[in-house]
């Protein structure tokens, strides 16, 4: 089948406003030229992030009514707790109200002052709860990771002669567990292979150090398995999914990604005295260990969403159109990270826009851009958010790439919309020469991204 089949029909539809240029450029003025002040009603895609925005199924809904809201026991917790179980094979699961409550309630227990935690890449959710402890937070990609450009089927990959070295260069007890990040949000979306898993379990093996899945885009990744590893081709994406977290000794989730919800997470662990622990704090920041920070529908949409997204007709469809976009892009000599990850395409606003030096923001010039063109709201990865800001009247320090990711929100947009964001990419595409750069106007002292304001130069 050569058109890209969406096998989903449309029951609730959600109108999206069409704006016109000048009402665009007058919302855009509003809010800073920063795209996250924009109100999501002035937004025609809406690609800023793939999180807690998917349309959920008419099996979630009827899951929401069957949500039981009793405090201790409840039956939704009984079925989320059973899914995950069936899903993962961990002995423990520990419900929490989204990915970074997880990731918290992990940290404060296995993090401190000297400890180093490896990772691909950290989310920078992950980095900051690693670093609020005062640990490390290590990132060890693998070396094709570094160029956007590079044809490569896992460049989500850890780098295991990185990974290794830590490992031997730390005295017991200084690296407490090893994450990898499926799919590595931060290196692209990109896929870690089956391959690599295996390497780094027997490196965490051989010295005796816990290994830990960031499992957010799990099934995304089970999928790219399937499509680009030796020998997976026939594997169902569940039993290549069984066999990631086999793996692992424990895993952070956040549902808001590939279970289709639109909150939640959870916490998972082989180890029964951490688990203990990580209950006790969980009473103390969450709740109570059968609902965490969750409702009992929410855990009911959670556990259905879970075995909706390994769905082969599903996860077919949800990676065939992130890489019709990333393909048809590419095709037409635009810059893009390549290949296809699973959740987004990553435009290269460095190579997009080569008049515009870094300290003068290409990629959020781009993100602007594409807002003013098509209404399009995707997000600035590069020097606003990673770069450092410069001492009074000194460019900042930039960041190694700079990146506009356009994060596909799961079973809500129709192909059309995708063909729409190419033809107004195209568009902007076309007129890039005449784009400038940015400056910042106003900015706080950290995560300045989500509410600094820009000037036009
Ligand atoms: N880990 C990864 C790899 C993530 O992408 C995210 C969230 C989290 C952890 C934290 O989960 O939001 O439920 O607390 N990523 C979103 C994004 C925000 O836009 O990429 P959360």
């Amino acid at each position: 089948m050569a058109t890209i089949f969406e096998p989903f029909r449309i029951k609730v539809v959600e109108p999206i406003r069409v704006t016109t240029r000048a009402e665009r450029e007058q919302a855009l003025e509003k809010a800073g030229r920063n795209l996250f002040r924009l109100d999501a009603d002035d937004v025609l895609l809406d690609w800023l992030t793939d999180s807690g925005t998917s349309a959920m199924s008419q099996e979630q809904w009827a899951g929401i009514m069957r949500g039981d809201e009793s405090y201790a026991g409840s039956r939704s917790w009984h079925r989320f707790e059973k899914t995950v179980r069936d899903l993962t094979g961990f002995a423990h699961i520990v419900p929490t109200h989204q990915g970074r409550a997880a990731e918290h309630l992990l940290f404060s227990l296995v993090g401190g002052e000297g400890k180093v935690i490896p990772n691909n890449t950290h989310f920078d959710t992950t980095r900051a709860n690693i670093e609020m402890t005062g640990a490390q937070a290590l990132d060890i990609p693998c070396a094709e990771s570094a160029d956007p450009a590079l044809e490569a089927p896992f460049k989500g990959n850890i780098d295991l002669v990185a990974l290794e070295n830590v490992l031997a260069d730390s005295p017991p007890g200084r690296v407490p567990l090893v994450i990898i990040t499926v799919t590595n949000n931060s290196g692209g979306g990109q896929p870690v292979s089956l391959e690599n898993l295996r390497g780094a379990r027997a490196l965490c093996d051989r010295f005796g150090v816990p290994l830990y899945l960031d499992a957010c885009r799990f099934a995304e990744n089970a999928w790219l398995i399937r499509e680009r590893e030796a020998g997976q081709s026939e594997r169902t994406p569940r039993e290549i999914a069984r066999e990631m977290f086999s793996l692992a000794d424990g895993c952070t989730f956040s549902a808001k990604k590939d279970a289709f919800a639109n909150i939640g997470g959870f916490l998972c662990t082989n180890d029964d005295e951490l688990a203990r622990e990580e209950r006790n704090l969980l009473i103390l920041t969450e709740g109570f260990p059968t609902y965490g920070g969750l409702a009992g529908r929410d855990l009911e949409a959670i556990a259905i969403g879970l075995t909706e997204v390994l769905a082969e007709d599903y996860l077919a469809y949800r990676l065939a159109s992130v890489r019709y976009l990333n393909d048809r892009l590419h095709e037409a000599g635009i810059p893009v990270m390549r290949p296809a990850g699973g959740h987004a395409v990553y435009l290269d606003a460095g190579r997009f826009l080569p008049q515009i030096p870094a300290h003068e923001y290409p990629g959020q010039s781009l993100a602007i851009e594409l807002y003013l063109k098509g209404g399009i709201r995707g997000c600035e990865i590069g020097t606003v958010m990673f770069g450092r800001a410069g001492a009074e009247g000194e460019p900042d320090q930039p960041a190694a790439h700079e990146l506009v990711r356009l994060a596909m929100p799961r079973r809500v947009y129709t192909q059309s919309h995708v063909d729409y964001a190419i033809e107004k990419i195209f568009d902007v595409w076309e007129r890039r020469d005449a784009l400038r750069g940015v400056r910042i106007t106003e900015q706080p002292p950290f995560l300045r991204h989500f509410t600094a304001v820009f000037e036009p130069l």
